[in-house]
């Protein structure tokens, strides 16, 4: 009788930590955001806005930066924007799920495969901003790298 007990007990205490993992995963967004846009992965290329990346202004000092990433680099490579703008970052990986962290601010975003990522960012300071792939990816992950230049 008394191991009966015993054994309900662990497997409900068990249960309980099951539940507690899965409610931070999805309460503190470690998992996909549910929120973000969808796209397929295998059209990024020829889905807009990705079918054009770069660097656009779109206001008064206001820009929105299209970028790719894929096994191992960032598209475009060359990012320039002007100190004091309000910059929109819109990302999607073409293949595997990459990390984008920006030295020296708060960014540090999961960009995977099928999801659209939106960060937006002031860079008050001029210079040159470190961008890195903080989510393993492969054997070139080590050198995924870019820098955005704030002028
Ligand atoms: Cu891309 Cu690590």
């Amino acid at each position: 009788r008394g191991e009966e007990v015993w054994l309900i007990a662990s497997f409900g205490m068990i249960l309980i930590f099951m539940f507690i993992t899965g409610y931070q995963t999805f309460a503190l967004g470690m998992g996909p955001p549910s929120h973000q846009e969808t796209i397929d992965p295998q059209q990024v290329d020829e889905t807009a806005p990705f079918d054009n990346p770069g660097v656009k202004k779109i206001a008064d000092n206001e820009y929105e930066v299209v970028m790719t990433l894929q096994l191992f680099n960032f598209t475009p490579s060359e990012i320039e924007v002007p100190a004091g703008a309000t910059v929109h970052f819109i990302l999607t990986s073409k293949d595997v799920t990459h990390g984008f962290q920006v030295a020296d601010t708060n960014i540090n975003a999961m960009v995977m495969p099928g999801y659209i990522q939106k960060i937006t960012q002031t860079f008050d300071e001029s210079g040159s901003y470190l961008v890195l792939c903080n989510e393993y990816c492969g054997a070139g992950h080590q050198a995924m790298s870019t820098t955005i230049k704030v002028t």
